[in-house]
């Protein structure tokens, strides 16, 4: 059956029904800037960012909200269009502290960005702002409401991407604010810091603590690696400034599909532990001195040898890692059972 059709910018499109015309734009490699849109979530129309014509309509409308229908007419790039997405810049930009010299997301900043590309270098509009303290009352996350724009993506994150449902939007009018039940600090709230709400936030408004100062996002190299708690496998990205980890963001993988949990995101430390194993260690008379990877292994085979021969295979255990992935687990247990001939294999699934 054929598709249905609409025009996009002169043009004739085919779309899929459900599709919105956001989405249409994006197949058709039309860029329309979006802010509180998130991926996987559903729309809020919150930002008024992504706003199009509609021939027809009374007035302009959220792209990222509006589904697609057959036979519309859609412009994306009038000079209405174009008014419209600076003023709703502007009262953003007026609405908080938005100070770009200090902020944490410079250069990765959302808010900034559209300003730059929309050529706002003065903001006429000077309104009175709520002040808040900056909380960071816990070991992860910083919050700082001055820089929030309310745009939801922290909360469709929280409810919609990892389902914890730990924030929601409090108060009214100039008031309003995201909140934890009671509007408790995260660390006393049902918050279990996956930190989805620092990746989904577009401006400065949260923000990884461990990262604050370590380094302009410019000055980062990312690097794309695999979750090693479990053996889920995520996808992430480790953002490392000369050789040393400064935060972790998720990355699109098959079973994450850009999410991470508390471990991936913020428990990194071990990896610059001056306490980490580099060497493997053989205890002689009560104390560990180093010893090569060849040393070890032979002596490790030796006793095995003598175990067995001694006591039979089933005096023999291994105790495998759920950090390993599958393919090194099923060696494992092939070394054992085959190799040492005992089937007392088991795994700590416990991290
Ligand atoms: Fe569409 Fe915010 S991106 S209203």
């Amino acid at each position: 059956m054929a598709k249905p059709t609409m025009t996009l910018n002169g043009k004739l499109v085919e779309f899929d029904p459900g599709q919105t015309i956001l989405e249409v734009a994006t197949q058709n490699g039309v860029e329309i800037p979006t802010l509180c849109w998130l991926k996987d979530a559903t729309p809020t129309g919150a930002c008024r960012i992504c706003l199009v014509e509609v021939k027809g309509a009374r007035t302009l409308v959220a792209s990222c909200a509006m589904p697609a229908g057959p036979g519309m007419e859609v412009s994306t790039d009038t000079p209405q269009v174009h008014t419209s997405r600076r003023l709703n810049i502007e009262l953003l930009l007026a609405s908080g502290n938005h100070n770009c010299l200090v902020c944490e997301k410079n250069g990765t900043c959302k808010l900034q960005a559209l300003a730059y590309q929309y050529g706002i270098s003065d903001i006429r509009f000077k309104g009175q702002t709520q002040q808040y303290a900056t909380e960071d009352s816990n070991p992860l996350i910083v919050r700082d409401f001055s820089r929030c724009i309310l745009c939801g993506r922290c909360v469709q994150a929280c409810n919609e991407i990892q389902v914890n449902r730990a924030i929601g939007y409090g108060y009214r009018g100039a008031a309003s604010k995201i909140v934890t039940s009671g509007d408790q600090p995260y660390h006393l709230s049902d918050c279990v810091f996956c930190g989805q709400c620092v990746e989904a936030c577009p401006v400065g408004a949260l923000t990884e603590k461990k990262a604050v100062g370590q380094g302009r996002s410019y000055e980062l190299k990312q690097v794309r690696t695999t979750c090693p708690y479990c053996g889920v496998g995520c996808q992430m990205l480790l953002h490392v400034k000369a050789g040393k980890i400064v935060k972790v963001t998720a990355a699109q993988g098959p079973s994450n599909k850009g999410r991470l949990c508390v471990k991936g995101r913020f428990g990194y430390d071990f990896v610059h532990s001056p306490e980490r194993l580099t060497t493997p260690l053989i205890k002689e008379n009560g104390q560990f001195r180093e010893a090569s990877w060849e040393e070890a292994l032979g002596l490790v085979a030796k006793k095995f040898k003598e175990v067995k021969k001694e006591h039979g295979p089933g005096a023999i255990a291994g105790l495998s890692s759920a950090r390993t992935t599958n393919e090194e687990n099923y060696l494992f247990q092939k070394l054992f059972r085959v190799g040492l001939g005992t089937n007392n294999v088991d795994h700590c699934a416990r991290l």
